[in-house]
């Protein structure tokens, strides 16, 4: 075991600092890492959706009085939950326990009269409160808890995980820290049902769904709000109606290919945010993209969101990482040290370019678990065999189908820590063969690559497709770079393990520190690259290591 913060003294209990009480009303969605999420993808959404449809998002004066505030909103309804954050003011969301309350506020709710300026009313669920007079300063004004939306600075990430007992429990820590709370997820679909009100102002019966890191479990405080505009379910309704011998077909407006009616959507829809979208600034069309988009900030949850529409396999993707995400409780813990990493090392980026992507990052860890012996984590072929025929999914012509039951699953039997698999992990694709080599979660083994792309991954729906087809050979490199690097130095670190605390970060935290083997390259550029020598120190000790323990068994 390691000794209690060896780096720094621990301010109060560990569970003070990580602030584990916050975590407490965490629904097991969201929860901490031993209540890992069982229940289905499409229950979570229905009921997170349901609930955001009768929650409301109120912009507060500074100084309120809680009680009050309430005793004021409970004259629509019963409140079944409610919380405060700040984010440029003090917010609000308040879920009531029926939808009619919602209308029942909005009744009795003014659009505001600007002096020079004009308002447009739209009828939205994000209101602003005021007060007619002040508060009594002494009296009437609660110290409210404000539930925190941010993941915590580097300075606090590295002393938590230098008092940590164990890399395993850096792994979960960080995991702990970092992960959506149940609060931010709310705020996720509530920001999209709100957005989706906006939407439908067009689109009556369409939906606005949360995808992408934001549902899928691998989601950290801060990621973008992916969401995607269903019309199908539009669709849905009028094959319903169909009966006897009459199909009646709305008359609509036809467009070359599904692509430019995809863009002509977002298009209007993106006029109608930026126009009419209360708290929706920063509107950019992004509609010549392979995938057309509208890009904008929610200013009032502080989310950085990607609309699309048709983008069914997408949701699909997440639906398949969550379950993966809640097969084993080590799956989560490891992407997110792993993205955190890709992260540290500027591997990842915030700005689309020749990185490697965290949904690349989250597939290759996947691929590393099911390559494991025994494996940890079931190939998404053998999903496919376990599925019935409820989850029967194709979605345009490609085969989505897997089993959505997780008691359908069984266990792995595989029990290796996380600090070995970390280890290994490094190991593994340290010495990957990229050239030749493509990554394929589907079969669970590596395929010959079949396009010249430095990085192949296989899109796991659409086969065809490489998840990463954007990495340069430039990333690649110093992906493999670092992997080496981390490797040797969690061998490094087995070595020193009896030797005395040399008040040095350890384990993650050692990891997350700016890289050696880049800066050895750059003084040294002549000599042998730095990956190399430590590929082949990392030869050495593992040759060493087979040497000492023949030895001992000789
Ligand atoms: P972060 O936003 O970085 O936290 O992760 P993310 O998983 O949300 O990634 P991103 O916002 O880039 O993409 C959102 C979702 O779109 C992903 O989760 C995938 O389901 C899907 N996606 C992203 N990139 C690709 C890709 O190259 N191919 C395919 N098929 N799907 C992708
Ligand atoms: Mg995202």
């Amino acid at each position: 075991q390691r000794p209690l913060c060896r780096l720094l003294s621990c301010p109060g209990t560990v569970a003070a600092a990580l602030g584990r009480e916050e975590q407490s009303s965490g629904s097991s969605e969201t929860g901490s890492e031993d209540r890992t999420p069982k229940k289905r993808f499409s229950e979570v959404q229905k009921e997170r959706r349901e609930q955001a449809q009768r929650t409301v998002l109120i912009h507060c004066p500074n100084k309120i009085s809680e009680k009050k505030f309430l005793k004021y909103l409970s004259q629509h309804g019963s409140i079944n939950n409610h919380f405060f954050y700040e984010s440029f003011g003090l917010y609000a969301v308040v879920e009531f326990s029926q939808k009619e309350s919602v209308a029942s506020l909005q009744n009795v709710t003014r659009t505001p009269s600007l002096g020079t300026e004009a308002a447009i009313p739209f009828r939205s669920r994000y209101f602003n409160l005021k007060l007619k007079t002040p508060l009594n300063q002494t009296s009437e004004q609660s110290s409210m808890r404000c539930r925190n939306q941010s993941s915590p600075s580097s300075k606090k990430l590295f002393e938590l995980l230098c008092c940590a007992e164990s890399v395993d429990d850096q792994l979960n820590t960080l995991l702990r820290e970092f992960q959506l709370t149940e609060e931010n997820t709310r705020l996720r679909y509530l920001t999209c049902s709100l957005i989706e009100d906006v939407a439908a102002a067009y689109f009556p019966d369409c939906t606005v769904r949360p995808f992408g890191s934001s549902v899928n479990s691998f989601g950290k405080l801060g990621c973008d709000l992916d969401m995607f505009l269903d019309l199908d379910e539009i669709e849905k309704f009028s094959t319903h109606k169909a009966s006897g011998n009459f199909l009646m077909e709305f008359q609509v407006k036809n467009v070359p290919s599904e692509r430019i009616a995809t863009q002509k959507i977002l298009s209007v829809v993106g006029e109608c945010l930026d126009h009419f979208g209360p708290g929706c600034v920063g509107v950019q069309k992004i509609l010549n993209a392979r995938c057309p988009l509208v890009r904008f900030s929610h200013q009032a949850s502080g989310f950085q969101c990607d609309l699309t529409t048709n983008n069914r396999i997408a949701l699909k993707s997440s639906e398949l990482l969550y379950m993966y995400g809640a097969l084993d409780s080590r799956v989560r813990a490891l992407v997110f040290s792993i993205r955190c990493w890709a992260r540290a090392h500027s591997l990842t980026s915030s700005i689309p370019g020749a990185w490697i992507t965290n949904f690349s990052l989250t597939v290759m860890v996947i691929f590393f678990l099911q390559r494991r012996s025994p494996p940890i984590l079931p190939t998404l072929d053998y999903l496919k065999t376990l599925a019935d025929a409820e989850d029967k999914c194709i979605i345009e012509g490609h085969n989505c189908t897997f089993v959505r039951d997780f008691n359908r699953i069984k266990p792995s039997g595989n029990a290796e820590t996380l600090e070995l698999l970390l280890k290994e992990f490094f190991e593994y694709f340290g010495n990957f063969a990229f050239n030749k080599n493509s990554i394929n979660i589907r079969q669970g083994r590596e395929q010959n690559k079949p396009e010249s792309s430095p990085l192949h991954i296989q899109n796991p729906f659409e086969t065809s497709l490489n998840i990463s087809k954007n990495v340069s050979q430039s990333q690649l490199q110093k992906f493999v770079d670092l992997a080496r690097e981390s490797a040797w130095i969690l061998h490094q670190e087995d070595k020193d393990r009896l030797s005395p605390s040399n008040n040095q970060p350890w384990g993650l935290a050692a990891l997350l520190l700016p890289s050696v083997a880049n800066s050895m390259s750059l003084a040294k550029k002549k000599k042998k690259p730095a990956s190399e020598r430590i590929k082949n120190l990392l030869e050495s000790i593992k040759s060493e290591s087979t040497e000492n323990s023949t030895a001992t068994n000789g």
